[in-house]
């Protein structure tokens, strides 16, 4: 379960997020829907452990994440994967895919193992493994980015904005990962950003909604944003 307790971010002392309260419980998959500029990104980056000097509490099963950097965030499960992507191009995708968990020290027959289960999860990626990460359309990078938080996220898996920009075909496949990953592991929390709610189909069990840093616990208004 991931609490936030009051939390704010500024850039460059700008307030860009005033005083989230949420419980997103086990086995939920959350939207967190805004409107360009909302916020939606700076949340996800705050969780992840990208803006020290946030203020509030952010609690993984009552863990306070203040005492863990980001770059040890990976090890408590938590897999995200941001609006922008990020394939290491130098590496293949099945090189990207392996890397967050290698580096928080997985063994090789540990990370085998959480490889196999993503390929179930996101078959998508099978054919793409020995291709190189600067070698994907917009459409696949966002499938690889997919793997590559499950690979990591056994507790919790950030979305930024998965269906944005993505043909139908595959939106349609991308939706049947997530249904597929809420299968495999029935005790994750799945956190999705989307400017567009009607992009999110029926996907979420519960919506969130941004408003210029702040967040409402509204359906109405969630259903207005698209
Ligand atoms: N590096 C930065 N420098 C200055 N302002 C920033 C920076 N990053 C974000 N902001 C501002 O913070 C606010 C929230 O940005 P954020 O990217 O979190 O929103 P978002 O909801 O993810 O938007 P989008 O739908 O465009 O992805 C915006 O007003 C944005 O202009
Ligand atoms: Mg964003």
């Amino acid at each position: 379960m991931l609490t936030l307790e009051d939390v704010s971010a500024t850039i460059a002392g700008i307030p860009v997020l005033r005083g989230i309260r949420a419980t997103l419980p086990r086995g939920a998959t959350v939207a967190v829907v805004g409107r360009n500029g909302a916020g939606k990104t700076t949340l996800l980056r705050t969780i992840m452990g990208f803006m020290p000097g946030h203020g509030g509490r952010i609690l993984l099963d009552g863990q306070d994440l203040a005492s863990v950097p980001a770059r040890d965030r990976a090890r408590l499960g938590i897999g995200y994967a941001p609006e922008d992507r990020v394939m290491f191009p130098s590496f293949t995708v099945e090189e990207n895919l392996r890397f967050p968990c290698e580096v928080i020290g997985m063994g090789r027959k540990a990370v085998d193992e959480r490889l196999a289960e993503t390929l179930t999860i996101v078959p998508e990626l099978q054919p793409m493994l020995a291709r190189s990460g600067a070698a994907l359309s917009g459409g696949q990078g966002k499938m690889a980015a997919l793997g590559r938080a499950v690979m990591a996220g056994e507790r919790l898996v950030l979305l930024d904005e998965p269906f944005q920009g993505l043909a139908p075909v595959l939106a349609q496949q991308y939706s049947a990962s997530l249904h597929r990953l809420h299968q495999v592991r029935p005790e994750l929390c799945v956190v999705i950003t989307e400017s567009n709610r009607s992009l999110l189909k029926d996907i979420p069990t519960e919506t969130l909604v941004l408003e210029r840093g702040a967040l409402v616990h509204d359906e109405a208004r969630a259903a207005a944003i698209h």
